[in-house]
């Protein structure tokens, strides 16, 4: 018997008999034939199924299967123009696997119900494509940071203390203590790069923000890289590489799926370094210029991240931020005390920000001067115990070091064209969904 081909290969394997399985995505019958759009995770195909020309029992398993049922199809390949992929297999036999009930997924698809439906919604062509384009940048950012000589960790999820602002952790009990999940796992990064020196955790991160917007997840993949003697220009530049060759590399071998999910790839090919960069004094200005007004000190919202990169194809960074914006671990400019040494990477066309970074405080006293200049910015009660481990990390032999987190999420948003965030991601945690 014919050895399985996948059905992406059948197009090769014209005037050859082959052998394949699948899913069954469509289905019709007329006159004595039964037109099946079979489905795998490579592609589709049509079969054709003749009753005349097929023993009883494929003619019985085919006209009985329903749409989504699993099955297994023997047959010749010609092609066909009229078949949705220019190709059909006409069958010899065909097997049934696994019979479906009526699928739930029909025309009428409201958002609501592709959610709740979700476990069967991932077998929808368009999912199947983003799942597949997600796998491989999880294996782009990690072939890039291996060949670069990162070595991969394994951070732990249920801390004691909060990584970032603190104010959006999840609680866990934990045996009877309150234990949080990561925000962030860099603190733990950090403590790595001593025995390590270049490494990076690809984790989830979890934030119970209460806000309802497109671009956020309470549990989402956190890729950190923390590397030892980097400062922060040294540490875009690592970004910028990591973001390029993520997204060249996804234009160069995806085309095709891509294609189909509707992305340009000639603007993907485009992603190369250097990236604009802009001072946050700079991009005030530059608002201000625009006509929207804002000063020193306030926050950039959503318009403004639009209005800065509408021109742009690539991302920006937007760098050396207020210090009252951002948390206890970034060093003090010592050009402008105001500010500090951190970037944040935005993506074009309003994606916002994909990638966090900074210089991390790496000497004692400054540690301990900033904490306590930070408690009197923001009226926060440090819990200095739940941070003794990683300020201990500042007695024994400290280097300067730097690190930054790309939420994978953010960036498949950004690289796919997406609406919403929830789509870069097979089951999506948000405030008001946790389910399937
Ligand atoms: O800017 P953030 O909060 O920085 C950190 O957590 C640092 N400790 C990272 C580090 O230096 N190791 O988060 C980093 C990135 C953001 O730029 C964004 O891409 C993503 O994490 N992110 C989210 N993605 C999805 N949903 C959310 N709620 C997110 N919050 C942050
Ligand atoms: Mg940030």
């Amino acid at each position: 018997m014919a050895i399985i081909v996948r059905i992406s290969e059948v197009a090769g394997k014209v005037g050859r008999q082959v052998r394949t399985r699948g899913w069954i995505h469509r289905k019709r019958e007329s006159g004595g034939i039964a037109f099946i759009v079979l489905r795998d995770s490579s592609s589709t195909v049509q079969i054709a199924i003749k009753k005349d020309s097929v023993d009883d029992r494929s003619w019985r398993e085919a006209a009985e299967s329903a749409v989504e049922s699993s099955a297994y199809v023997t047959g010749t390949v010609k092609r066909e123009s009229r078949a949705p992929t220019g190709y059909e297999i006409e069958a010899d036999s065909f097997r049934k696997v696994g019979g479906s009930e009526p699928f739930p997924i029909t025309e009428y698809k409201s958002t609501e119900l592709l959610l709740d439906k979700r476990h069967l919604w991932l077998r929808s062509r368009r999912m199947t494509g983003i799942m597949e384009i997600r796998s491989f940048a999880f294996r782009y950012c990690r072939e890039f940071l291996d060949r670069q000589g990162f070595y991969e960790i394994t951070p732990p999820l249920i801390t004691k203390a909060g990584g970032e602002t603190g104010a959006n952790l999840f609680e866990v009990d934990y045996f009877g203590n309150t234990a949080y999940l990561t925000e962030s796992s860099q603190l733990y990064a950090e403590a790595m790069v001593f025995p390590l020196e270049k490494v990076y955790s690809l984790a989830p991160s979890y934030r119970a923000e209460k806000s309802r917007t497109v671009k956020h997840l309470a549990e989402y993949w956190h890729l950190e890289p923390e590397m030892a003697y980097y400062d922060n220009a040294k540490s875009m530049k690592l970004q910028e590489r990591l973001v390029s060759r993520l997204a060249t590399r996804l234009a160069e071998r995806h085309g095709n799926v891509l294609e189909e999910l509707g992305v340009d790839t000639a603007t993907l090919r485009k992603i190369r370094p250097p990236f604009g960069r802009m001072s946050y004094e700079k991009a005030v200005e530059e608002l201000n210029q625009r006509g929207v007004h804002k000063k020193w000190g306030d926050d950039l919202g959503v318009e403004d991240e639009r209005a800065l990169t509408a021109d742009e194809k690539k991302p920006v960074f937007i760098y050396n931020w207020p210090k009252e914006m951002k948390p206890f671990y970034m060093p003090v400019n010592p050009k402008d005390d105001r500010t500090v040494l951190c970037a944040d990477l935005q993506a074009p066309q309003g994606h916002g920000e994909i990638i966090g970074g900074s210089e991390r405080i790496w000497e004692l006293d400054e540690l301990m001067e900033r904490i306590a200049e930070t408690e009197n910015e923001k009226g926060v009660k440090f819990n200095l115990n739940n941070y003794a481990w990683w300020i201990d990390l500042r007695r024994y032999g400290p280097v300067p070091h730097a690190g930054f987190g790309m939420g994978m999420e953010r960036a498949l948003k950004w690289l796919l064209n997406l609406e919403h965030i929830r789509d870069a991601i097979p089951f999506p945690r948000m405030i008001n969904r946790m389910e399937p």
